[in-house]
């Protein structure tokens, strides 16, 4: 028998689970390399980069959609039938494509906010899965986050305030809880540690979609006025336990003049105002006006000149592969409805390429208006 056998298990010192990891090594047809499976989407500003319509245009290209971090961010979407939608906690392409949908174990839930967008979005149980060590906001998160609105511009969503429980308060019974102990959340819960394994066995595509910024990670960014995470590539993928190693494309996403929301939301080098910008693009100030207020605080947003400077800074910290370049009608606004390089105007040409020798990354996706067709496809990937 031992001579004939491929393999041969002890089971006198093993649990199941040991034997059953040993025997699938044997009988899985997953391939053996998962390397290159995984893009991923993050700003390289201070949020709002309008990544919500990047990944919902390039959501049909990928099996399983995955989100983390907390309802602070709004991503605003413009669907098929052209009503925009915001989510705050579910992938920005969940309306895009029947993918499946995956909120990993650095999701900080918000429940009412995700049943109410599961149901707005005709979400089945089937289709998305949960992590259940993803953390859940409590009233109280949002309560302690009061000051700090008016002290660094938060959204006070009760992110940070969570994720602060949940470090100080281990040990406490009952003070953390997690997505698996809420009933109403039970139907979703799913490792995401299995969920990842079975798109890996169908050599699925993943995308990750970052949140907020760059400038805003609570490491790299300007302290105090950043938000409660890391938010560049290496922390989203821990965030969903993922390995660098799978990896393929790291897509930064710029606009064409940065904001912060409005308030006291940190420095900003190059301030301006947005009837500057409607003068030099020819687009109606009002119209940019009433656009450029907070997905999910309403206020109106500052802005800035476009940095040279944050556009290298991000690159380098996220090691992208390709830029986003979004906001292309604030440049100029006979760049909207363009559907190809050639179509936009030359000082636009010459700003694309001055991103690209900067970055030293092509500026693969080019958005053009929010309400356009979907972004400037130059990928060649
Ligand atoms: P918090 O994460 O809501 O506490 O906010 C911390 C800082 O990050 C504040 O300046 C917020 O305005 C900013 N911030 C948080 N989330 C977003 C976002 O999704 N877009 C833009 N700014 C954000
Ligand atoms: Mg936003």
């Amino acid at each position: 028998m031992h001579a004939e056998a491929d393999v041969v298990i002890d089971t006198t010192c093993a649990t199941p689970t040991d034997i059953a990891a040993r025997v699938a090594a044997r009988l899985s047809r997953a391939p053996r390399s998962y390397a290159g499976h995984v893009d991923v989407l993050v700003g390289g500003q201070w949020g709002s980069e309008g990544k919500g319509n990047l990944a919902f245009y390039l959501a049909p290209e990928y099996d399983l959609l995955v989100r983390v971090g907390a309802p602070n961010a709004g991503h605003k979407v413009r669907g098929h039938d052209g009503v925009a939608y915001t989510h705050r906690q579910l992938p920005s392409g969940t309306r895009a494509t029947d993918s499946r949908l995956l909120l990993g174990a650095g999701a900080v839930i918000n429940v009412a906010i995700l049943i109410r967008e599961i149901a707005d979005c005709a979400i089945t149980a089937e289709r998305l899965a949960i992590d259940p060590g993803a953390l859940i906001i409590e009233e109280r998160d949002v309560e302690r986050e009061t000051g700090l609105k008016l002290a660094i511009g938060s959204t006070g969503t009760g992110g940070g305030a969570a994720l602060t429980r949940r470090i100080e308060q281990r040990g406490v019974p009952g003070a953390v809880r997690m997505a698996g102990d809420i009933p109403e959340l039970l139907p979703y819960i799913r490792e995401s540690a299995s969920v990842l394994e079975d798109a890996h066995a169908l050599g699925g595509r993943i995308f990750i979609e970052g949140t907020q910024g760059t400038g805003l990670s609570l490491l790299h960014g300007s302290f105090p006025h950043v938000t409660s995470r890391d938010t560049t590539v290496g922390t989203l993928l821990a965030e969903v336990g993922v390995p660098p190693s799978m990896l393929r494309r790291v897509i930064v996403a710029f606009r064409s003049y940065p904001i912060r929301v409005g308030g006291q939301s940190g420095p900003m080098d190059g301030e301006i105002t947005w009837d500057t910008i409607a003068q030099r693009s020819g687009l109606s100030a009002e119209l940019v006006k009433d656009a450029e207020v907070g997905s999910v605080s309403g206020n109106p947003r500052r802005v800035a000149e476009f940095s040279w400077a944050q556009l290298r800074h991000s690159v380098r910290l996220n090691g992208a592969t390709d830029i986003a370049l979004t906001f292309a009608d604030y440049l100029d606004s006979r760049n909207r409805g363009a559907r190809r390089l050639g179509q936009l105007t030359v000082e636009t040409v010459e700003f694309i390429e001055e991103m690209e020798a900067v970055a030293l990354a092509p500026v693969s996706l080019i958005s053009t208006c929010f309400d356009g067709r979907g972004p400037i496809d130059r990928r060649l990937w």
